[in-house]
């Protein structure tokens, strides 16, 4: 008997734990806070997009161009988008991928951030900053899952590539990256520290 699998959805995860991480860490987390505490416009922006906490999605979106420090963790993170896309054996011949929008998220308790696409962007990813024991990961949605109508549900302890929904634990120092067409979401942080990230998409046009 053969099973073929077929049409992998596939998800990247490593880290960026070298020697001296933990120093850059804190350097990406104290401006991530710095900027939250100046970027008016931003706070002004999430009152109504993304209650309760703060990105700088809609205000400051470029910030590897913004900050030297930001701008060293592009450099990290291009290492692994090579690999990602040598993985998905994408032909990036005469074709190149660049960042073009990275932004901080940080997420108080009780907020969410809820299922969404990243339009017009090739690969996104987040690099998570400061994770609070507990917190919430990063959850994907089968791309299928409205072809599946009466299909009858998968059991509860299913292996990991037959469910509908998988959850990556969100870890400080790890990157995770998706082609930005997959359906996400970050469920509601139950924690009382922050949750922050840095989130940025790549395109090739
Ligand atoms: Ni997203």
């Amino acid at each position: 008997m053969t099973i073929h699998t077929l049409f992998p959805t596939q998800v990247y995860v490593s880290n960026l734990r070298r020697a001296g991480w933990l120093r850059f860490n804190r350097e990406l987390l104290r401006e991530c806070q710095q900027v939250r505490d100046y970027d008016v416009a931003g706070q002004k922006w999430c009152i109504e997009n993304y209650p309760g906490g703060y990105t700088s999605y809609g205000s400051l979106c470029q910030m590897h161009k913004m900050s030297s420090t930001f701008a060293t963790l592009e450099t990290k993170i291009n290492r692994h988008v090579k690999a990602y896309v040598r993985a998905l054996e994408l032909d990036m011949t005469g074709r190149e991928l660049a960042m073009t929008d990275c932004w901080i998220n940080i997420m108080p308790q009780h907020v969410v951030h809820g299922l969404h696409i990243h339009p017009t962007s090739t690969i996104s990813g987040t690099y998570y900053v400061q994770t609070p024991k507990g917190c919430s990961g990063l959850k994907f949605e089968d791309p299928r899952l409205d072809r599946f109508m009466a299909a009858p549900p998968r059991k509860a302890d299913c292996r990991p590539e037959n469910r509908p929904w998988i959850t990556v634990p969100a870890e400080a120092g790890n990157v995770a990256l998706f082609e930005s067409w997959i359906r996400h979401e970050v469920p509601i942080n139950q924690r009382r520290a922050e949750r922050i990230s840095i989130s940025f998409n790549y395109s090739w046009f």
